[in-house]
């Protein structure tokens, strides 16, 4: 197996009903916080993590963003010209080159496992590959993944990154059955879906960081639809629990926001705005009017 984790896959060939009608025609991915699409700190997020190639899992009504990671070179020489010299560094630093990047297509919205499946050419068979969703976006230094990355050299082994969420919520996501735990990582005995309240094997939520070995490709395109009709990732990476590899949670240090829903795309976009030191004072001000006008 190769020592390093230089590939991972972005899903992104969701529908995203949640931000109808606007992703009536942009995709979800590009809706940005502050200036910069969720997508970019996904591939941010990965470059700090040590990934060279990037895959991802695209669909019909999505080509804008293949055109977003493409060098402009008009607007770029353009910049040059005039002499703005901060925007043509920001717009370079969203380009990929040519050959770091792919994409293949998924028909159908089948499931998240289904499209991490439709990556599986991208993948070696001795060779452990990430899994990034960018409606997940996490601020930490280092960043989520990178932290994942040092988890997996110290003990190679499927990671899911994981954080606590309150009952209530625990039917939203993927929930890790513990069997033990150390320090940040959790020892999965298993899996399961989003199970019921009552169900639930724990609080611990598989948020959309993953560090998979390539047998989750061969277990995906096997895996029967599972929890709605879809072909879940979860219950593939559940199978692996068992593997001599087996299967951890990392409680990652470091702020999820759920940019997927509309609370959390909004709280994203005041916490990411505040951060800005050109913007911090006039949105706290008016944020601060808006509170003592509610009140
Ligand atoms: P979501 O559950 O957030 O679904 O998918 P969605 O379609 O993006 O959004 P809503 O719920 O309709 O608002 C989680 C991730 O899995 C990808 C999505 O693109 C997103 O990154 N996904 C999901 C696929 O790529 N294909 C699928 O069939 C399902």
């Amino acid at each position: 197996m190769k020592n390093r984790i230089t590939k991972a896959v972005f899903p992104v060939a969701g529908l995203g009903t949640r931000f109808l009608p606007a992703t009536k025609s942009i995709p979800k991915e590009l809706l940005p916080l502050v200036d910069r699409p969720l997508v970019q700190y996904a591939v941010d997020e990965a470059r700090e993590a040590g990934i060279e190639s990037f895959l991802f899992v695209s669909a019909r009504g999505k080509t804008a963003m293949a055109d977003y990671f493409d060098k402009h070179p008009s607007l770029e020489q353009r910049l040059a010209t005039d002499g703005k010299d901060d925007l043509l560094e920001k717009l370079k630093n969203s380009n990929i080159a040519s050959g770091d990047i792919a994409y293949v297509r998924q028909g159908e919205p089948l499931g998240l496992g289904h499209a991490v499946a439709c990556a599986r050419q991208f993948v070696d068979h001795d060779e452990y590959f990430a899994v990034i969703l960018p409606d997940d976006v996490i601020k930490g230094s280092p960043g989520c993944l990178r932290q994942m990355v040092d988890a997996w050299h110290e003990r190679p082994a499927n990671y899911v990154g994981t954080m606590q969420v309150a009952p209530e919520n625990i039917p939203s996501y993927g929930i890790l059955d513990v069997e033990s735990e150390e320090g940040r990582t959790i020892k999965a005995r298993g899996l399961v879906e989003k199970p019921n309240i009552a169900d639930a094997p724990s609080n611990n939520a598989v948020i959309g960081r993953y560090l998979l070995s390539p047998k989750i490709m061969q277990r995906l395109v096997v895996t029967n639809p599972g929890f709605g009709g879809e072909i879940q990732l979860t219950d593939a990476i559940n199978a692996e629990a068992s593997s001599p590899e087996g299967v951890y949670g990392y409680r990652f240090d470091a702020q999820r926001y759920d940019c997927g829903s509309m609370a959390g795309f909004l709280k994203a976009t005041i916490d990411f705005g505040l951060n800005r030191p050109e913007l911090h004072d006039d949105l706290m001000n008016y944020l601060r009017k808006v509170v003592e006008k509610a009140e």
